[in-house]
C-alpha cells in the first residue's frame, strides 16, 4: 500500500493510504482511503477535499476515477458536494457515518468568557503580553542565531537562556545559579513531573506537598508513581514538621499557592534543616516570586541551601501560561537524572521561545515588563480592597500583597476564599 500526500492549491494537505494496484481497482481503493481518513478523524467534518483534477494528478490516476469516488462517498453520506463550495466532509449530525475517533477523557480548560471584571483566581493579565518587546527581541536575535539552534541539541535548553536566567535569578531572587545546572522545561508542571521521576529513580517513594495545593500538581506527582503526603499550611506557611517517610517536599514559600501566605523565617529554617539532616530535597515553586507588590521582596529559599533546594520558576505569571517556559535550578546530584527524564519526555523545550526570552532578559525588557505588571497588580489589589471595605465590610482579606491572587473570607461564613 502506498501512502500519498495529496495537496492542491488552496486546499488541504491530506495523507491517504491509497493503493493504486489494489485488486478492487483504483476507484474502490480511493474510496477506501477517504472513508478511513474520515472515520478515524484525520478528515474532520467541514474539511474541504482537493479538487478532482489536482488530486488525480497527485495520485497519478484518471480524473474520472476521483469524480466517481467522490460521487460514491456523497451517496454514502461521508461527503457533501455543493455547487461553488466544492466537496466537503459531511457534518456527522446530518445522519452520515459516525467517526470512530477515540473518546477524549480530558477536557481542556474552556476559553474564559469575556467579562468586565475577571475575578477568577491566579489568572495573569495576558492582554498585557509584551508583544512589541517580544517582536523586537525576536527580530534582533533570530537573524543572527546559529543554524544549530534549530536542530535538537542540549536537553537542558539553550545556553543563551540558561546564562540569562542565572544572572536574572541571582539579581532579582537571590538564587545561586550556575547556567550548567539549569534545565529549561515546558512550565513548572513539566518540571515537577521530571523531578518526581528523578527522585523516584533515586529511591524516594513519598513527597510532601502543601495542603491545600493545586490538585493537578498532586496528580503529576502521583502519575510519576509517588505517594503524596499532605503538609498542613497555616498563617505562616507550610508546617516545618515534614512526615517522616517523605523524601522531598514541594513548597511555595514566597506566596503560598492557595492561601497566599508567606513562609515565615523559622519555618524556612526548619525546612532547610530537615533537608540537610535527612538528605531530603526541597522543591521551591517560585511561580510568582517576582510579583510581590507591597513589601520588600522575599528572597528565594534556594539561596539558603543550594545543594538541598531545587528552585523552580516559570514565565506563566509574568508573560502568560501558554508560553510554556519554566526553569529548574538543580543541585548537581539531581542534574543527570532530571536531564535524562527531560530527554525522554520531549528531547528539549522548543528553542525559538527560549532564544527570544533570553534576549528579552538580556536587554532588560523582561525587567521592565515585570515591574509594570507588579505596579498594575498592586493598583488593582488596592482598588479591590477599597471596594470590598466599603461595599462588603464583612469581608476580611488574607495573604500577602503579591502575585495575581489574594484571599478573603467572610466573617460570617468564616471560610477562606481565594480570588484574583
Ligand atoms: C502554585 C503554582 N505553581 C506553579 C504555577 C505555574 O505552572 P506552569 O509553569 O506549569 O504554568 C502555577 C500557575 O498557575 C501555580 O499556581
Amino acid at each position: 500500500m502506498a501512502s500519498v500526500w495529496a495537496k492542491s492549491g488552496r486546499s488541504i494537505d491530506l495523507h491517504l493510504d491509497f493503493d493504486p494496484d489494489a485488486a478492487d481497482g483504483r476507484r474502490a481503493a480511493l474510496e477506501l482511503a477517504l472513508r478511513s481518513a474520515i472515520r478515524d478523524g484525520r478528515l474532520a467534518p467541514g474539511a474541504r477535499l482537493p479538487a478532482t483534477r489536482p488530486l488525480a494528478d497527485e495520485l497519478g490516476i484518471a480524473r474520472g476515477t476521483v469524480t466517481a469516488a467522490y460521487g460514491q462517498l456523497v451517496a454514502e453520506g461521508y461527503l457533501s458536494a455543493r455547487r461553488g463550495a466544492g466537496t466537503v466532509v459531511a457534518e456527522v449530525s446530518s445522519g452520515g457515518p459516525t467517526p470512530t475517533r477515540a473518546p477524549v477523557r480530558f477536557a481542556p480548560p474552556a476559553t474564559p468568557p469575556r467579562v468586565r471584571h475577571d475575578l477568577s483566581p491566579g489568572r495573569p493579565d495576558v492582554s498585557a503580553f509584551p508583544v512589541q518587546a517580544w517582536l523586537a527581541a525576536a527580530r534582533a536575535v533570530l537573524p543572527r542565531v546559529e543554524p544549530a539552534a534549530f536542530a535538537l541539541s542540549d536537553p537542558r535548553g539553550r545556553p543563551e537562556l540558561r546564562t540569562a536566567l542565572a544572572e536574572y535569578l541571582g539579581r532579582t531572587r537571590g538564587v545561586i545559579a550556575d547556567p550548567d545546572t539549569i534545565v529549561i522545561t515546558s512550565g513548572f508542571m513539566q518540571g515537577l513531573g521530571l523531578l518526581a521521576q528523578a527522585l523516584r529513580d533515586r529511591g524516594c517513594t513519598r513527597i510532601a506537598m502543601e495542603d491545600p495545593c493545586l490538585p493537578f500538581h498532586r496528580e503529576v506527582v502521583r502519575r510519576a508513581g509517588l505517594q503524596v503526603a499532605p503538609l498542613p499550611v497555616d498563617e505562616i506557611g507550610a508546617s516545618g514538621a515534614v512526615p517522616a517517610d517523605a523524601g522531598a517536599v514541594v513548597l511555595t514559600p514566597a506566596h503560598q499557592g492557595a492561601l497566599g501566605v508567606v513562609l515565615g523565617p523559622a519555618r524556612r529554617r526548619a525546612l532547610v534543616d530537615w533537608a540537610a539532616s535527612t538528605g531530603g530535597t526541597v522543591v521551591e515553586d517560585d511561580y510568582d516570586g517576582e510579583l510581590s507588590h507591597d513589601r520588600q521582596q522575599i528572597g528565594a529559599l534556594q539561596g539558603m541551601a543550594p545543594d538541598r533546594v531545587v528552585y523552580a520558576g516559570t514565565a506563566s505569571k509574568t508573560l502568560g501560561p501558554a508560553v510554556r517556559l519554566g526553569w529548574l535550578v538543580l543541585p548537581r546530584r539531581l542534574l543527570d537524572p532530571v536531564v535524562e527524564a527531560k530527554f525522554y519526555a520531549d528531547a528539549q523545550t522548543e528553542s525559538i521561545g527560549q532564544l527570544v526570552l533570553a534576549e528579552l532578559i538580556r536587554r532588560h525588557d523582561y525587567d521592565r515588563h515585570v515591574r509594570a505588571q507588579r505596579l498594575k497588580y498592586r493598583r488593582r489589589r488596592r482598588e479591590l480592597l477599597a471596594r470590598l471595605t466599603t461595599d462588603v465590610p464583612a469581608v476580611r482579606v488574607h495573604g500577602a500583597a503579591a502575585g495575581v491572587s489574594w484571599c478573603w473570607s467572610s466573617r460570617r461564613a468564616g471560610r477562606a476564599r481565594r480570588r484574583s
